[in-house]
């Protein structure tokens, strides 16, 4: 539903617009708000401009920019030319076995390029006339991945003490921390949001849940590491963009938020899943696709759980997930059903899905 006047004059900055999150935050945006987008993104292997239909029809509401958040000069002409009243902070490096054989890009990205982007807005919202500045927010994006593994109890809470264990997560954390040190030492305006582990449309065929679908369609090997039984608790994309856009909306700046949806799931459990509604929805003439599921070996420094808890979000912002985890991962495999050529170009540009991030393997 479309609620006018929400976001009306406001012109908000994504980063990292072009991938899997920003693009559900903008699609978001563009259909149920008033706000006036403007994507900067660097286009690297992850991103997919075509992940946002709407942008064809969204005239001045929408603009893209293909930058580096690790360009100051560039995102200075930026905050000068479009003076945004609100900043998303989506552009990262994301996928954590890449993080294992390339940890050089992620320390690049997620937190030098965080850094840029903070020094560039601070001195941007110096500039601001006194009732600008009080609106104006930064809002970053980060993951629960900042708090290690948990054992068999236990869920993440926004107090919970960070312990990465994997170069993206330890880059991750690092950005975290330089957002909370601008927001005490500067005042900058910031807010910090750290969800769980997302799927739905869109979805880089890197991650496990796009991966084994068209793994399972092309009937090959679905491999799953060590004894499958690691744990996330997956939240739909569309729900999390919900919160993201409540957040910037009506968080408190200084704050974190944690963000779930409650639906934790064991590896081999979501395989599983995958393969049986595959079966229902296009079956196979081989029979059931479950006998894919290989074990293969695990990846280095592997977190066993993840489980966030989400009262807070709840209680204060009034938000609650739509799709229980059956409901998104029926939407989402139907939706990869239906939109064969969006992820068919990905694999004539060349993406492989061969297993990566073994490089830590002794
Ligand atoms: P993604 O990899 O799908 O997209 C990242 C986007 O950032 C891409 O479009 C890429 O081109 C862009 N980008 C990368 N480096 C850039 C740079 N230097 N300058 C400008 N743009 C750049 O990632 P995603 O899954 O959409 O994740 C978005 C954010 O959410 C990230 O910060 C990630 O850490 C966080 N997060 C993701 C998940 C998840 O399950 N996907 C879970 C928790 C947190
Ligand atoms: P992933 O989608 O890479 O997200 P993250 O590492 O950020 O949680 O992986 C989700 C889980 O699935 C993780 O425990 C690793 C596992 N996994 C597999 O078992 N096989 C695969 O081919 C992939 C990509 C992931």
């Amino acid at each position: 539903m479309r609620f006018k006047n929400r976001f009306r004059n406001t012109v908000i900055f994504i980063t990292g617009g072009a991938g899997f999150i920003g693009s559900a935050v903008i699609r978001h945006l563009l259909d149920e708000t008033d706000a006036c987008v403007v994507n900067i993104d660097k286009l690297t292997y992850a991103s997919n401009l075509d992940s946002i239909p709407q942008a064809a029809g969204a005239g001045e509401r929408y603009r893209f920019v293909r930058a580096d958040i690790c360009d100051g000069p560039s995102l200075r002409r930026l905050f000068e030319r479009y003076r945004p009243q609100l900043v998303m902070n989506l552009a990262a490096e994301s996928h954590v076995d890449r993080s294992i054989d390339s940890p050089g890009r992620f320390i690049e990205t997620n937190v030098v390029g965080t850094f840029t982007l903070l020094q560039e807005a601070l001195q941007y919202w110096h500039g601001l006339d006194p009732v600008a500045r009080a609106r104006f927010r930064f809002h970053h994006i980060s993951t629960d991945e900042v708090y290690g593994s948990l054992g068999a109890e236990g869920l993440f809470t926004e107090t919970a003490p960070y312990a990465p264990n994997s170069p993206y997560s330890a880059s991750k954390a690092s950005s975290d921390h330089l957002v909370r040190a601008w927001r005490e030492t500067y005042g900058l305006p910031t807010l910090v949001t750290n969800c769980s582990n997302n799927y739905g449309p869109y979805h880089f065929p890197e991650k496990l849940i796009p991966h084994m679908i068209i793994k399972s369609l092309a009937e090959e090997p679905l491999p799953v590491y060590g004894d499958g039984n690691n744990i996330r608790d997956w939240l739909y994309v569309e729900d999390h963009a919900r919160a993201l856009s409540l957040v910037v909306e009506h968080g408190t700046p200084g704050e974190t938020y944690n963000i779930g949806g409650r639906s934790e799931r064991a590896n081999l459990h979501v395989v599983t899943a995958i393969c049986n509604l595959l079966d229902e929805m296009r079956p196979s003439g081989n029979g059931p696709r479950e006998k894919l599921i290989t074990f293969v070996t695990d990846r280095p420094g592997h977190d066993r759980r993840y489980a966030i808890d989400p009262s807070k979000i709840e209680r204060e912002l009034g938000w609650q997930p739509e799709h229980d985890f059956e409901a998104g991962l029926a939407k989402t495999v139907r939706w990869y059903l239906d939109n064969q050529s969006w992820w068919q170009a990905i694999l004539e540009r060349g993406y492989t899905a061969n297993r990566i991030g073994l490089t830590g393997t002794h």
